[in-house]
């Protein structure tokens, strides 16, 4: 069994009719999407959706699920997304799609973010997936080398054609850390910079984080 479908359609059994729910971004988050437009067909549900990228939010649409904007909506119930990394005490990296910041926002804005993930995230020590940090064009190639001065070994990330663009307009530098032994001090130092947007480190964020395996068995992390 696909183990990211496993995981996602286990979350999806948490939420419920009336909801307001965040969509993820990525390929774990595709099949909670998918089972999310299932369970609304089948069970008849009513809810609202608000999507965490351009991508997700075609994805729903094209599923028939209504998209919200942050003014037409009220509290997001629960967020449903994946993870680059997690560890047991569900500190994340995420932003390997590009996303983080639209990520983060609806996470930190929702009453529940559930993160959805194949056994392969887990780890014990964050940081061997580059740390994905949204910046701003203007001066980037100074806000790269104030990152590589916080120990890391800093990369614009690039398409075929050219530089990675977020949703927002913004780049991607991604950070190998290698290992990352304080989460939550290098999350506030990345950001104290100036030309840094936000970065993938989400620590404190997540309150359960569903892990799937091959075999079709879930593994539930509460926090
Ligand atoms: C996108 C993300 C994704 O959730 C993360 O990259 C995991 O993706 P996938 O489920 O495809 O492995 O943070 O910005």
């Amino acid at each position: 069994m696909n183990a990211k479908q496993v995981a996602a359609e286990k979350a999806v059994s948490f939420l419920d009719d009336g909801m307001t729910i965040g969509l993820g971004t990525g390929s774990t988050a595709y099949w909670a999407i998918e089972k999310i437009a299932e369970e609304m067909k089948k069970r008849k549900w009513r809810i609202r959706a608000i999507a965490t990228s351009v991508r997700s939010e075609e994805h729903g649409r094209s599923l028939g699920i209504p998209i919200y904007s942050f003014a037409d909506i009220g509290t997001i119930d629960v967020t449903i997304d994946g993870a680059d990394e997690a560890d047991e005490k569900l500190s994340l990296i995420k932003g390997g799609g590009g996303a983080l910041l639209r990520e983060k926002i609806v996470a930190t804005n929702s009453n529940q973010l559930i993160i959805v993930a194949d056994d392969s995230k887990m780890v014990k020590t964050l940081g061997k997936f580059p740390l994905p940090v949204e910046v701003v064009l203007f001066g980037w190639e100074r806000t790269l080398e104030k990152l590589r001065l916080l120990g890391c070994s800093p990369t614009r990330r690039m398409k075929e054609s050219g530089p990675y663009l977020t949703d927002n307009g913004n780049y991607i530098v991604d950070c190998a850390f290698g290992e990352i032994e304080d989460p939550e001090a290098t999350h506030g130092r990345i950001n104290a910079i100036t030309g840094v947007v936000d970065n993938g480190l989400f620590i404190n964020i997540a309150r359960r984080l569903v892990v799937g395996f091959e075999n079709g068995e879930s593994r539930v992390i509460s926090r």
